[in-house]
């Protein structure tokens, strides 16, 4: 495929309007001129790609993209490339955003939000079978078809780093976390399966309830309800409603239920009739297939490395208000905080030996560790010398937190 770029062709595409703006370049809108046939080409910029070394990677994704048969699931036809870009041809969605929806209509009546859960875990279930985790779910990543049927896009691509430096911090363009599970948060190696499922839980929520389930203007704070799952479920669902969201937003992932639990849930089964992938020659679709990108048809094995940890996300500071690691002061208990990666253990045993060097006193319970200086004389009315420090590990995102 010739791709001319600056006309508004390519190859045998005539270019159209933009649909969006992804990760590494615009999704546009594109007409097959023999078919008239409607495209969303994803365009991807070739110079970012060969400079973030991932180009294998990207060719390895697409190939099982390729492979993603699925009503549910945004079908790539055919990819392409020229000097400067690749073009990925895919399914073009028309209803719009899943979100846009729930925004103009407001909450979704219990019925239609189970209808397109559904197809939702039916199109993550068919691609984690095939060993694609999508890692990033999120409203943009769910559109609706004219008949109002959910199409989930890019399965698999999430998996490549997005804008890391040489610094290794993201600098991203702020995404939202309100989708991302608590283990992927929190850095340490997860299940893509369960993750998903926690980011399907988190849309199940606002479908049925027209709001997010964690919310709050200051990042860490957001950060800090994830964790913990710390959410609200309206009184006014469904028992079987309530029992789903609670058993999917379970910040553990061990105990979070899966997709077998999930195929099993009464709620889950009314009315669910499950979808029946496409088979493996359905391509009724014209369009030119002389690709130059090599292709890859076995199945990668997906290395999580779109993860972001407490001091990735500290790198995103010029977008992140870290206002909510630090209280106001009051003067009588002065609190500084220090955030580190070390264990607390770790921490306390430094902190020890460094106070008993200048000849303090230590005292530890309840997992907090005093530095008392006896005075040889009369005592102070807190009942100690002149001079009491504590400290107090807290752990968050993967960062200890020292109160000092
Ligand atoms: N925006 C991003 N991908 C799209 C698609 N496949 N169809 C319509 N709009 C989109």
């Amino acid at each position: 495929m010739a791709a001319s770029e600056g006309a508004m062709r390519m190859g045998k595409y005539e270019m159209g309007r933009t649909l969006g703006e992804g990760h590494f370049g615009k999704v546009r809108l594109a007409r097959h001129a023999d078919t008239g046939r409607a495209f969303a080409i994803k365009i991807l910029d070739r110079q970012r790609i060969l400079a973030m070394k991932i180009d294998e990677q990207i060719k390895t994704e697409i190939a099982t993209l390729k492979l993603l048969k699925h009503p549910n699931v945004v079908r790539l036809y055919e990819v392409a490339a020229s000097k400067t870009k690749i073009y990925m041809v895919l399914e073009y969605v028309n209803g719009g955003e899943l979100f846009e929806k729930i925004a103009l209509k407001g909450k979704l009546p219990e019925k239609e939000g189970r209808k397109l859960f559904q197809q939702l875990m039916d199109a993550v279930s068919y691609c984690h079978e095939r060993g694609v985790y999508h890692r990033d779910l999120k409203p943009e990543n769910v559109l609706v078809d004219a008949k109002g049927n959910i199409k989930v896009s890019d399965f698999g691509l999430s998996a490549l780093p997005q804008h890391q430096r040489k610094d290794g911090l993201l600098h991203t363009t702020c995404g939202s976390p309100n989708y991302i599970a608590p283990e992927v948060l929190l850095n340490k190696g997860y299940d893509g399966s369960m993750s998903d499922v926690w980011s399907c839980g988190v849309i199940l929520y606002v479908m049925l309830t027209g709001n997010l389930p964690f919310d709050d203007e200051n990042m860490v704070v957001l950060y800090q309800k994830i964790l913990k799952g710390d959410y609200r479920i309206p009184k006014w669902l469904s028992p079987g409603a309530q029992d789903i969201l609670r058993k999917l937003l379970d910040p553990n992932p061990i105990t979070r239920l899966g997709m077998d639990g999930l195929r099993e849930h009464d709620w889950f089964n009314q009315s669910y009739t499950p979808a029946v992938p496409f088979d493996d020659d359905d391509d009724n679709y014209v369009g030119d297939d002389n690709s130059h990108m090599t292709k890859h048809n076995g199945i990668p094995d997906n290395p999580a490395i779109n993860q972001m940890n407490a001091f990735q996300l500290i790198g995103m500071s010029s977008c992140l208000d870290l206002s909510g690691f630090f209280e106001k002061e009051d003067v009588s208990e002065r609190k500084t905080r220090f955030a580190s990666n070390y264990p607390p253990t770790y921490l306390f045993e430094k902190i020890e030996s460094n106070v008993i060097n200048m000849g303090f006193q230590v005292q530890k319970n309840n997992g907090k560790l005093k530095v008392i200086q006896e005075r040889k004389g009369p005592t102070n009315p807190r009942g100690h010398g002149s001079l009491l420090i504590s400290a107090e590990c807290l752990r968050s995102m993967n960062l200890f937190m020292l109160l000092s």
